[in-house]
């Protein structure tokens, strides 16, 4: 028997809920490409992919997936795919290519054809307002700090932008997200410098931190005002930290290791305010305005978390804050990414979101793998490990729901193969491989088996 037969057996169908989402996701720069078309500014990612060695093999989003000419034939592939819930990103460099000012209508009218292509095909979207892409203009914009996230201003403009989006959108859209991994563009683009802007500043990294939260309520506010009727989330990644040792010292780095990556962003989301343990470790003033943590607050109708990896962490008082390095564990299973596999992880995270946070609806909106695929002799792409990275993680799901997660659905990441950040075309997350020279589109096995699952749920709960 192989083992994806086996595990077919073990997958308990009857844990998700009859009216559960099956989607796939994708964002906007990783797969549309068209960056001067129609009126597109650039955003921080074409400037970012254009600084020598920032990008594996010096790639950048130009043509991407061509997406913004393919999206018919794509929409078709999540329709071949079965599956009825699609989490795409909107590029503010689009609709608003001053990043304020005037809005595009030609950026518009590509999503207002995106969406009813979809609705048309059954799919219903899911639609993330910021998925990194920073229009370049205001990142430019420098007044009292380093432009883009670091400045208040940035904030407000997010809301602007959701507005606009909201109101050509809104009759249709009803599953908004405001940003995605507020984490990644705060830690990664603004103090570790491997993500746009490329930053390595703590104190422009702690203040970008907190004007994405901002920048979240206020557009959380924006879009309820834009379109009534609206379901509003905010997407978020987390990792579950263990310490390396039963030392003091690396229990203490896992405490601080899981401040800075889960309860930074999620307590004063759910309105505990910033953790203080982590304002004294960063030593660095919030740029706090009356009124801004009832803001960042604000009531949400869902929470999006994407999970890949777990981490153990060591003491690390010389590094970087936290203050905690990656220990690399041998003898486990890892990816292509060289992240750990542990499905574990995810369970615990949604029952942490459920039972810590008191979050009432859960969507899983990124969970994937990268190995290296190829198109075989046969034509097909044989992904055995992503296949079981899939089948791991949907148990891990079921688990959970069990345990009484209100997870409402499972967005796989990625519908395609794509431009994976810093790493460029060479970490192939999709259920779909892309040909980039040719842009031919072929379902890799885990696709057909994702297909399988979904079509078996149908089944399950219809009879
Ligand atoms: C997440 C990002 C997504 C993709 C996956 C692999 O951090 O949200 O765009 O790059 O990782």
């Amino acid at each position: 028997m192989s083992e994806s037969t086996d595990s077919r057996t073990t997958l308990d169908l009857e844990a998700f809920p009859p009216d559960f989402a099956w989607g796939t996701a994708t964002s906007a720069y990783q797969i549309e490409g068209a960056v001067a078309e129609d009126g597109r500014a650039p955003s921080i990612w074409d400037t970012f992919s254009r600084v020598p060695g920032a990008i594996d093999n010096g790639d950048h989003g130009d043509t991407a997936c061509d997406h913004y000419h393919r999206w018919p034939e794509d929409i078709a592939l999540m329709k071949d795919l079965g599956t009825d819930a699609y989490r795409l990103s909107v590029a503010w460099p689009r609709v608003l290519p001053g990043g304020d000012g005037p809005v595009n209508g030609a950026g518009l009218d590509f999503y207002d054809r995106l969406v009813d292509g979809l609705l048309d095909a059954g799919i219903t979207p899911s639609v993330t307002l910021y998925h990194w892409d920073l229009p370049q203009a205001l990142q430019d914009r420098v007044t009292d700090s380093h432009g883009g996230w670091t400045e208040r201003a940035t904030a407000e403009h997010l809301a602007a932008y959701a507005s606009v989006v909201a109101e050509r959108l809104g009759d249709r859209v009803t599953q908004w997200a405001t940003l995605n991994e507020p984490l990644c563009s705060g830690w990664i683009g603004h103090l570790e410098g491997r993500m746009a802007p490329g930053l390595t500043d703590l104190t422009a990294a702690v203040r970008a931190s907190y004007h994405l939260l901002l920048g979240h309520g206020l557009a959380t506010q924006a879009i309820r005002a834009a379109a009534s009727g609206s379901r509003i989330g905010l997407v978020t990644n987390h990792s579950t930290v263990t310490p390396a040792s039963s030392r003091p010292e690396d229990i203490a780095a896992a405490a601080r290791a899981d401040g800075h990556t889960n309860r930074w962003w999620l307590d004063p989301v759910y309105g505990r305010g910033f953790p203080v343990d982590m304002r004294e470790l960063y030593g660095v003033e919030l740029p706090e305005k009356a009124g801004d943590l009832e803001v960042i607050a604000a009531p949400l109708d869902w929470h999006g978390l994407n999970y890949y990896f777990p981490v153990t962490v060591a003491d690390d008082p010389a590094g970087p804050a936290p203050y905690a390095r990656e220990v690399r564990l041998p003898d486990v299973p890892r990816t292509g990414m060289d992240w750990q596999i542990d499905a574990g992880g995810l369970e615990a995270f949604l029952l942490r979101l459920t039972d810590d946070y008191g979050v009432r609806k859960l969507y899983v909106t990124e969970n994937g793998s990268a190995f290296p695929d190829a198109v075989g002799p046969d034509g097909e792409v044989h992904d055995p490990e992503r296949t079981r990275y899939l089948e791991e993680h949907l148990a891990a799901c079921a688990r959970a729901l069990r345990k009484g997660a209100p997870l409402a659905g499972y967005y796989a990441w990625s519908l395609l193969d794509n431009f994976e950040w810093a790493y460029g075309y060479d970490k192939r997350f999709g259920l779909v491989h892309v040909d980039y020279a040719t842009q031919r589109r072929t379902v890799k096995t885990s696709g057909r088996r994702y297909a399988d699952i979904v079509r078996a749920h149908r089944e399950t709960t219809a009879g």
